[in-house]
């Protein structure tokens, strides 16, 4: 399956006739990771179920819709439900999202996700700024016919999570002692199962860090039309096996529940200092 540029620019349209006006930044909310969007000021929203095109999101936790609104005096649009692969949508679906974006003409992308912490050095209610990622499983959702307006066939992923907002990201962590910030590797798990401890214990010898089921495809979006890329992942757990106790959902809404408030301020305080610092 693949998309021409006219199936983007449908979706895009309505968000223009809809929307308050352009945004600057999009942020893309992971599972548990919601309550962020409660710090929007002025919200406009746009359920995912009314954009022509659009994909819809089938996990609980995540509630489906647009938020256009000011955070810090900046203007955003967030995604407050993603989707994942492990919910049934190839690869190739899931480029629509952040293509939609591009064409609504966001300047830059915040991807934040909750995964499993594998560097013994870290520990659950963690940050870590994704410095790179690797993906051993699934396609690319850049596969099949390149649409060029976007971006080109081959395509450079060697500074996709972009170093001077990585850079930015780790001077901002001042702005909120609470919460301790690691720079590191993500490693792409499809899910929905939580990982075996012996994949964990590759995705250690692999040089991975932290574990999750989502983001690479964004971000490989992101970079294939040249998107300025931030990715956050809150450590909800230690990934399996690294402790001596089984994983479950519960843990991880926990953990997410309760580093929400900061984290929401660290979000706060990126999407000022992207603003100031990039698009003043
Ligand atoms: N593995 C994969 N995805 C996750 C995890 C995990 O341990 N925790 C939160 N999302």
């Amino acid at each position: 399956m693949s998309y021409s540029l006219e199936f983007f620019e449908k979706s895009a349209e309505f968000l223009r006739k809809n929307a308050p006006f352009q945004p600057e930044t999009a942020v893309i909310l992971g599972s548990c990771l919601g309550p962020f969007a409660r710090e929007i000021q002025d919200p406009v929203t746009v359920p995912y179920r009314d954009i022509p095109n659009f994909l819809l999101s089938t996990v609980e936790s995540h509630a489906g819709e647009l938020i256009f609104g000011t955070v810090a005096g900046r203007k955003v649009v967030c995604m407050s439900g993603r989707f994942h692969s492990y919910e049934g949508y190839s690869f190739e679906q899931l480029v629509i999202p952040i293509r939609v974006l591009k064409r609504l003409g966001v300047r830059a992308v915040l991807l934040t996700n909750a995964a499993g912490a594998v560097n013994p050095a870290y520990q659950p209610g963690d940050v870590m700024v994704i410095a790179d990622h690797i993906k051993l499983n699934g396609n690319s959702p850049l596969r099949g016919p390149n649409e060029e307006a976007f971006g080109p066939r081959f395509f450079d992923v060697s500074r996709m999570y972009t170093p001077a907002l990585r850079r930015l990201a780790l001077e901002r962590a001042a702005d909120v002692p609470e919460l301790r910030v690691h720079e590191g590797t993500y490693l792409f798990f499809p899910g929905p199962q939580f990982e075996t401890p012996a994949e964990i214990r590759a995705a250690r010898i692999l040089g991975g860090d932290a574990v999750g089921m989502s983001t690479v495809t964004e971000a490989l979006t992101a970079a294939h039309c040249g998107l300025p890329l931030l990715g956050l992942s809150v450590l909800t757990n230690m990934a399996a096996g690294v402790l001596d106790q089984p994983l479950s959902a519960g843990e991880v809404d926990e953990t997410a529940q309760r580093v929400a408030a900061p984290f929401s301020r660290y979000v706060q305080s990126l999407i000022k200092a992207i603003g100031e610092e990039f698009f003043a």
